[in-house]
């Protein structure tokens, strides 16, 4: 541990390692500092869905960032898999979101008419790329560039690339305070202390003390989700299905993630029956031959959403150095790579997208809140 850093990132979740590395690759020193284990919040719950199409329906300026962050996959798999041999599990294969009836299928063509490079698919397409689904379904979207990742691996691969860019890490390390003294931030942690230049809050759904500490109001919503994974001997579909409530993803090890539950307001940790079968209910009404698969594992994630829905990526509108990079609901894995980019280049001042840094800036809390006033 050196006693000065250019970067001082606290949170080591998906958000938190993809800032470090894009950091470490340009010559910043960072280091991320994450009270337990690297991942193991949020990113370890996630499904790794790159859901520009389906998590977000209008064609706007956040709809861009989706695609951009999901475009940078391309080539960043490739080079964390040169740079630590970890496969991220990119999948070249696409997802859909399936209609079950008349009204959605509505829906997803006026989706189509705002996205024309999907390919509409009517039932018959769809029943002969997954043949367990029942004679209703009515069609499908088909969005052949959103794949999805392996969540836990990716923040793994993060973390050592970084790492192997001259990155520092320290976990099981809770930050404890932060305070200013003329342009130096001081670390507070629980035996040490350390200085940084540039500070970027990325807590997760424990962001909201970061904003409160430095004179905002909290803008984070937590959103807890429940999720359970079956494990089937057998093939069932190669792409990412996406219905009205629920998700299922399938993975290369031959697991089937099943998503999710979504409970605003609550940071319990731990799956709750009512929970699961709620869950449950709803994927087996459709599909009600996955009920004889072998169920492997249950676990639940606290989603940091925030009170408009949009991430929050930016420096304080009054602390000069110090930054958030939270907010990310339900697409931080999605977005991990267009927000470490993005960090990267705010820091180092580069030349950011002027959509993209409005859009995102946490000084859109505080115009609000002059307006209200
Ligand atoms: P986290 O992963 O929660 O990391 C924050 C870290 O900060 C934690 O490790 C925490 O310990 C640490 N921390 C907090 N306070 C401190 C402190 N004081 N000192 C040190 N460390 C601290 N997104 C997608 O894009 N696609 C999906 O398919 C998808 N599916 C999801 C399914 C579920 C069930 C859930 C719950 C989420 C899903 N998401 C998905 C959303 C995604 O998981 C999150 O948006 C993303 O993981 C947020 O990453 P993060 O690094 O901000 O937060
Ligand atoms: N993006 C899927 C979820 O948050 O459940």
């Amino acid at each position: 541990m050196r006693d000065h850093y250019d970067v001082a990132i606290i949170g080591g979740g998906i958000i938190g390692h993809a800032i470090s590395y894009y950091l470490n690759k340009s010559g910043v020193r960072a280091v991320v500092i994450e009270k337990g284990a690297s991942g193991s919040k949020a990113t370890k719950a996630a499904a790794g869905m790159l859901g520009v199409h389906t998590e977000h329906q209008a064609s706007d300026s956040y709809h861009q960032f989706c695609q951009h962050s999901r475009n940078l996959y391309q080539d960043l798999s490739k080079e964390l898999h040169a740079l630590t041999a970890i496969d991220i599990g990119l999948s070249p294969f696409g997802m859909m979101e399936i209609a079950m009836n008349e009204t959605h299928k509505q829906e997803l063509l006026e989706k189509k008419h705002a996205f024309t490079s999907l390919e509409w698919l009517d039932a018959e397409q769809v029943r002969d790329k997954v043949s367990a689904l029942p004679q209703e379904v009515s069609g499908a979207l088909y969005m052949s560039k959103d794949g999805h990742v392996e969540p836990a691996a990716t923040c793994e691969a993060l973390k050592r690339a970084a790492l192997l860019h001259g990155g520092d890490l320290l976990e099981n390390t809770n930050v404890l305070e932060i305070t200013k003294t003329e342009d130096i931030f001081t670390v507070q942690l629980e035996n040490a202390s350390l200085a940084a230049s540039h500070v970027v809050a990325a807590s997760g759904s424990d962001s909201g003390r970061w904003f409160e500490a430095a004179g905002m109001a909290n803008p984070i919503v937590p959103v807890k989700g429940e999720c359970f994974s079956i494990k089937p001997g057998r093939h069932y579909f190669k792409e990412a299905l996406f219905f009205k409530d629920f998700y299922i993803v399938p993975k290369p090890d031959g697991r089937y993630i099943v998503g999710a539950t979504s409970n605003t307001g609550d940071l319990s940790t731990g799956t709750t029956a009512g929970g699961l079968a709620d869950l449950m209910h709803r994927v087996f009404a459709v599909f009600p031959e996955l009920k004889k698969e072998p169920m492997q594992e249950f676990w639940s994630g606290v989603r940091p959403g925030s009170v408009d829905g949009l991430p929050i990526i930016g420096e304080h509108p009054a602390v000069t150095g110090f930054y958030f990079a939270t907010g990310h609901y339900r697409n931080g894995i999605l977005l991990a790579p267009a927000t470490g980019r993005m960090m990267k280049d705010l820091i180092t001042k580069q030349d950011v997208r002027q959509d993209f840094r409005e859009m995102l800036s946490p000084e859109r809390f505080e115009k609000e809140r002059s307006i209200q006033l």
